[in-house]
């Protein structure tokens, strides 16, 4: 078994931040704004203060340090000053004995709040000039000229919802004061270095005195990488207080106060020459972003670099609008983006083939990338496996016959319709801000021959800790029972880039790496004067020293102690950060990813035409994982990917109401289970793949195969094509009440156009 969380979690072992036990802890709640925006004319919290078991309750006024936890832009307050901007906003922090005293005690607390009226709509957000950071153009090619050379061009909006992260473990933090003024906080976090910096400064005290420890995550999924404001309030309490206190999200509160996956709007325009081959494409970005920037502009960044999805396009003009509304601040979530990029695409070329009256598989074969391709952003690809997916994937589900057959179906069945998507995926790999291309790691070895790696990489169920613990087994040569991955911890690990964008494994083991070897380095030469011989023909596997390829009658444990005793270091710092990327904003140009995971998927779905109900056939996966850490890990790592794209494809929808409140409580917000996975579901691995840019030549694997999940959408939208030649499909996600209501219902804006 490799990953000891895997087997704990099953047996409901694992512990996560709300089972550490704290004797004499507090609890706080939050008070939050019940208006989209609005001025703060009056606030009073006095009666709250003095309510049955209430210690204390805080607002703006009562931090010591910065009252500001914006995360790339400063425009996040912790507690809302004078003004408010989104339903959910943080106002004020109960702290009680219990949890269900602080939320009696939140009911006590009088805002007179003056309305005005919210912008809840992007695209109205972006007339008026709402946007976060600047417009982002990019152009490359003369998209013009080849518009105007164009045989056929294709013109119109697309929309894409959000999604809402549902990880089992709701936000939540525990903080424990401790002496001279110092913090630990146990926190359900993705982001150590940034969240450690974010509570040093809201309490106003040097970084070193706060220590963050993150041990697991129930899930992450990207929402737990930016908005500090679960860590930093129970924190500040418990500073002031001198008392440890904890905050624990109820699911409706988080559901309707956190950020979600963007939703985005589109307008494109994509030109074919007469064989089909993409010419040109225009495409332009409305991100529906929130109230405050959170992480979104990045999150805007890394869809405008992936617009063309797996294709080549001589020339783009991409458009990128970060849209400020007023409703909480969306983040990160699996992806980063580059679903809603591809999305654009895909139902593009899609809807193109149908016009065309070719297959979309065709036309989509016909596109892909090649090696020796540019991409819009001038990198030169090599290693290009994007038509090696397709191949193997079709070599696998023969996507021609499979269109035959779906026809021949759909030709003999009115009640019930088929439909195929087959979805190729091209996901950059690396933090497109250069900056966060780094990671530390500090490895441990005891005199008993015990190894313990801290990292900077947070464990949230991708098996991260136990891909770090092969590497490090692997690397120093030693048994995996030897080697012990601890909590992330910034005192251990300092300054650490959150664990997201699939790069984890690739920068901590890479670290982790780097540290062992120096030790094995270490402890050979060591060896090498025990043993009267060369360190070079020295070697350790499996707990033995061998000499010459032969056991040289030396183990690891006696190695290792008689080292400690010779005053050899048996602890070792390293760092890695990864080589050669760059990127210009200006220019929009550069190298931002180290490489890019490759994959082709065919869904195949069944449509109940007289319900709008459908059932997901089946989904075939080949994914490019290089030469993998672990393909169980990796198996489960696509396969709950594709399901989640699934969800945000044809399932998961989130209704916002005219006044911009989250309507969608967890009873009505229907996310995938058991019963919605593909009856038949395979994921394979590609074979015979490598990569020099990541660690063990493996790629990353936690996002990219999120992406095939469009071919649910895609799927669904060819069925529904099938039944309604006449209705251009529903917006992302086509959930079974848009479907019925595509079938059935009166036309809507779903027209040609
Ligand atoms: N898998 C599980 N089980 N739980 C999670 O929260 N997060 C995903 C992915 N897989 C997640 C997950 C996201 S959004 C990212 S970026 C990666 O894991 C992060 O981990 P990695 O960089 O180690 O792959
Ligand atoms: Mo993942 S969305 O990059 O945390």
């Amino acid at each position: 078994m490799s990953n000891g969380d895997a087997l704990m979690h099953a047996r409901g072992a694992s512990r996560f931040v709300d089972d550490i036990p704290v004797p004499g802890c507090l609890h706080a709640a939050l008070f939050t704004s019940p208006v989209a925006k609005g001025r703060i004319r009056s606030l009073d919290v006095s009666k709250a203060a003095s309510a049955p078991g209430v210690a204390a309750v805080y607002v703006h006024k009562d931090v010591p340090g910065l009252n500001q936890i914006g995360h790339v832009f400063k425009d996040q307050p912790l507690f809302a000053e004078d003004a408010v901007e989104y339903i959910g906003q943080p106002i004020a922090l109960v702290v009680a004995d219990t949890v269900r005293n602080a939320r009696k005690a939140l009911k006590l607390i009088e805002a007179g709040i003056e309305e005005l009226p919210p912008v809840l709509n992007p695209r109205e957000a972006a007339a008026k000039g709402h946007l976060h950071g600047k417009k982002r153009v990019q152009g490359h090619g003369d998209p013009d000229a080849a518009f105007a050379r164009c045989a056929r061009v294709f013109e119109g909006r697309l929309a894409s919802g959000p999604q809402e992260h549902f990880y089992f473990e709701t936000q939540r933090a525990l903080a424990v004061p401790g002496e001279h003024d110092t913090i630990k906080v146990y926190a359900s976090a993705q982001s150590p270095g940034a969240f450690h910096r974010h509570l040093a400064e809201v309490l106003g005290i040097p970084m070193h005195k706060v220590e963050l420890d993150i041990r697991r995550l129930g899930g992450g999924f990207g929402g737990k990488e930016s908005t500090a404001v679960w860590i930093a309030a129970p924190a500040l309490a418990a500073f002031l207080l001198k008392k440890p206190v904890k905050l624990v999200l109820g699911r409706n509160e988080d559901i309707a106060t956190t950020g979600k996956r963007h939703a985005y709007e589109y307008d494109y325009r994509l030109g074919l020459d007469a064989d089909g081959r993409i010419l040109a494409y225009d495409i332009t970005l409305y991100q529906h972003a929130g109230a405050c920037a959170d992480i979104s502009t990045a999150v805007l960044g890394r869809s405008f670099l992936h617009v063309c999805g797996s294709y080549r396009v001589p020339n783009l003009r991409v458009t990128g609008l970060s849209c400020r509304t007023n409703i909480p601040p969306n983040n990160a979530f699996r992806g980063f983006g580059v679903p809603q990029g591809t999305f654009a695409i895909e139902a593009a070329l899609t809807r193109a083939a149908h016009e065309l009256g070719v297959e979309p598989e065709t036309l989509k074969r016909r596109n892909l990338l090649q090696e020796g391709d540019t991409l819009p952003y001038g990198v030169k690809l090599s290693g290009v496996n994007a038509t090696r997916c397709w191949e193997v994937l079709d070599s696998r589900t023969d996507i021609a016959g499979r269109r035959a057959a779906v026809a021949a179906y759909n030709k003999s069945h009115k009640d019930t319709r088929k439909g195929l998507a087959a979805v190729p995926v091209c996901f950059g790999i690396s933090f497109a801000q250069t900056a966060l291309n780094q990671a530390g790691a500090l490895v441990n070895i005891y005199v008993d021959g015990s190894v313990a790696v801290s990292t900077g990489a947070v464990e949230m169920g991708q098996g991260v800790n136990a891909k770090i613990r092969i590497v490090a087994a692997r690397t120093l040569g030693v048994p995996l029972e030897r080697v012990r991955v601890e909590t992330t911890n910034t005192s251990r690990v300092p300054n650490a880039s959150p664990t997201s964008a699939s790069t984890g494994a690739d920068l901590n083991g890479m670290a982790a790496k780097y540290a062992c070897e120096r030790l094995r380095a270490r402890l050979l030469d060591f060896a090498a004067g025990c043993l009267k011989t060369g360190a070079a023909a020295l070697d350790i596997k499996d707990g033995e020293v061998l000499s010459a390829g032969k056991p040289a009658g030396l183990g690891w444990e006696k190695l290792v102690k008689d080292a400690q005793w010779a005053r050899v270091d048996l602890s070792e710092h390293a760092f890695y950060a990864t080589p050669d990327l760059h990127y210009d904003l200006e220019k929009e140009r550069g190298r931002p990813f180290a490489y890019y995971a490759y994959g082709a998927s065919l869904t195949e779905v069944t449509l109940d035409c007289v319900r709008g109900t459908y059932v997901m056939d089946s989904v075939d996966v080949v994914q490019d994982v290089g030469e993998s850490l672990s393909p169980e890990i990796d198996r489960g790592q696509a396969e709950g990917a594709v399901v989640q794209g699934m969800g945000w494809a044809v399932m998961e929808q989130l209704r916002y109401g005219p006044d911009g409140r989250v309507l969608t409580g967890v009873n009505a917000y229907k996310v995938p289970d058991i019963r919605f996975v593909p009856r038949h579901f395979s994921v394979e691995l590609l074979k015979d793949s490598s990569n020099p840019f990541a660690v063990c030549n493996s790629k990353a694997v936690g996002e990219p195969p999120f992406v095939h999940g469009l071919g649910a959408y895609l799927a669904v939208a060819d069925a529904l094509r099938a039944a309604r030649p006449d209705r251009e499909p529903p917006p992302l996600p086509i959930t079974p009440e848009k479907a019925f209501m595509h079938l059935h219902g009166p036309e809507t804006g779903g027209k040609r156009r």
